[in-house]
């Protein structure tokens, strides 16, 4: 029950919530004036990671995310048995039986030209290669997410032009299941059949027609459960059914697990290692059974430091709290969430990634409140801080806003094909800290040609000018420096960059050798 204070702080910050839609609605239009990312060009360029896992004889879905005036045509050459191309959608579908790697050359036409780029199949037992790029549902749709969202969330996933840049995964979060002990004819009822198959609330009539939905447009699909007995929000979890629960999340065709702590606490014993390691490592050895790749998110706010086990159990670890709940000071959350996920640079790489958390731009619902969206209340440049500091850190690129919702500016922040570049690059090392004060943040993200990936971000509520020196930097000589956000080369210099970054903003540079 809520005490008379709580009510009054609610009912305050629920009208602070609407005068802010209102604010916003007029902000967000003065946020297409900040937009820095030229339009891509009209002829055709290939995005998106440049290697793809998969096991042995696990159906493969992959829409080539490509740019330029449609229709493009696609080809390919050197395509492994087992896959073939639809020219027309780009998608790749198929399943290959050897294991091994395959180079094969892509090549988008359209009136206005022609790219080529190559894609490495990588057939073996590690996934996720790159970080994976997508959707959740959670902080936007809360407990009324349902299936009609989901399709949506793909159709919009194709026409907003996000898939051209390499987003593929459609993830439910939570609230899916049957809410535990609840009476609302909707979500309420029977948690598991007879024989203890998980069953769904009524706003999921089917998975698997929806996975099949999102698997026609050429994406992925992914789910929540919790190895506790019920999810964060009440839902049923997988305690004690992990294995049926591994086979039905398979048979319904789903690409993705997110495994959230949850009510699991109770079971984990004297909560050692083993103890934080046992329910990943139960879940993980059963997702490994099934006949589809699915890549495991583990979600336990960094319990135990979780960065140095958890690539022997998944594919990517929260290491932080919820950042939908995370405080700002001076600084937004994600800043905070930012500097702790950055401390455990060594420990991510191709396979096994560290996850700070969704990117929350755009339209999003408080979740204290598990309310509506409201447009976001940070700045331009903080968004540009914010996608700058998940792409230098190699983070999973998943979007947790309205889809429904996209505007110019949220799409020109989550769409730039360099920045993500730099996330998605094969060598998947996450940047290390360079220099860290009051002041200023600078993080360097070595790349698979040898050229380095710089962000310098100003902390400080005024423009102020952040510099690097070469000596910092460890590298010696003449460098090309590259602006990504605005994908412009700058003057080419040696020994110190420096840059006129803006209040909590960005300066994001490539250094080249030549
Ligand atoms: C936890 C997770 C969130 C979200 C919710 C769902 O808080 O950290 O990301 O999945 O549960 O209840």
């Amino acid at each position: 029950m809520l005490n008379d204070t709580a009510r009054l702080i609610r009912a305050l910050l629920m009208l602070t919530m609407s005068c802010f839609i209102v604010i916003s609605g007029i902000s967000q239009v003065n946020y297409e004036s900040y937009i820095l990312t030229p339009a891509p060009p009209l002829s055709p360029v290939i995005n998106g990671p440049k290697v793809y896992a998969a096991r042995a004889n696990s159906p493969i879905t992959y829409r080539i995310p490509a740019t330029g005036e449609r229709p493009i045509l696609f080809s390919a050459t050197n395509l492994p048995a087992g896959i073939t191309l639809d020219v027309n959608t780009g998608i790749i579908t198929g399943s290959i039986p050897q294991e091994g790697e395959y180079i094969c050359h892509l090549t988008a036409a359209n009136k206005k030209g022609k790219y080529k780029r190559d894609l490495k199949f990588v057939i073996g037992n590690t996934l996720a290669l790159t970080p994976p790029m997508g959707w959740n549902s959670w902080y936007i749709h809360y407990d009324r997410v349902s299936d009609p969202i989901m399709r949506d969330a793909a159709d919009q996933m194709i026409e907003s032009g996000m898939a051209d840049y390499g987003y593929q995964y459609v993830n439910i979060d939570d609230c899916w299941a049957v809410k535990v002990n609840s009476d609302d004819p909707i979500i309420g009822g029977k948690t598991r059949k007879p024989d203890g198959t998980i069953l769904t609330n009524k706003r999921f009539p089917n998975m698997s027609a929806m996975t099949k939905y999102i698997h026609s447009k050429g994406l992925k699909a992914g789910i929540y459960t919790s190895p506790g007995p019920s999810t964060c929000a009440g839902y049923t979890g997988s305690y004690q059914h992990e294995a049926l629960d591994a086979q039905t999340i398979a048979n319904w065709g789903f690409d993705f697990l997110k495994y959230d702590w949850c009510s699991y606490g109770r079971y984990a014993g004297e909560r050692k290692r083993k103890d934080f390691m046992l329910p990943y490592q139960i879940m993980w050895k059963e997702l490994q059974k099934q006949p589809r790749d699915i890549v495991m998110n583990l979600c336990q706010y960094g319990f135990d430091s979780v960065w140095q086990w958890g690539a022997t159990v998944g594919n990517s670890w929260r290491t932080t709290g919820d950042l939908g709940v995370e405080r700002g000071d001076d600084l937004p959350g994600f800043y905070h969430v930012g500097f702790k996920n950055a401390e455990h640079w060594k420990y991510g790489g191709p396979g096994g990634w560290n996850d700070p958390d969704y990117i929350l731009i755009g339209w999003v619902g408080s979740a204290h409140t598990m309310g509506e969206g409201v447009y976001t209340s940070l700045t331009p440049d903080e968004q540009y801080s914010y996608m700058s500091m998940w792409s230098l850190m190699s983070a999973p690129l998943i979007f947790s806003g309205d889809m429904s919702k996209l505007d110019k500016f949220t799409l020109n922040v989550l769409c730039n094909s360099e920045v993500i570049e730099v996330d998605q690059d094969p060598l998947g090392k996450q940047a290390r800290i360079v220099r860290k004060t009051d002041k200023d943040f600078i993080l360097a993200k070595e790349m698979e040609d040898g050229s380095l990936a710089v962000g310098l971000f100003n902390l400080q509520k005024s423009e102020s000018p952040v510099a690097v020196s070469w000596e910092e930097l460890d590298i010696t000589g003449k460098r090309r420096v590259r602006d990504l956000w605005r994908q412009k080369d700058l003057n080419k210099t040696n020994h110190s960059f420096t840059a006129n970054a803006p209040p909590h903003g960005v300066m994001m540079i490539r250094l080249a050798k030549k």
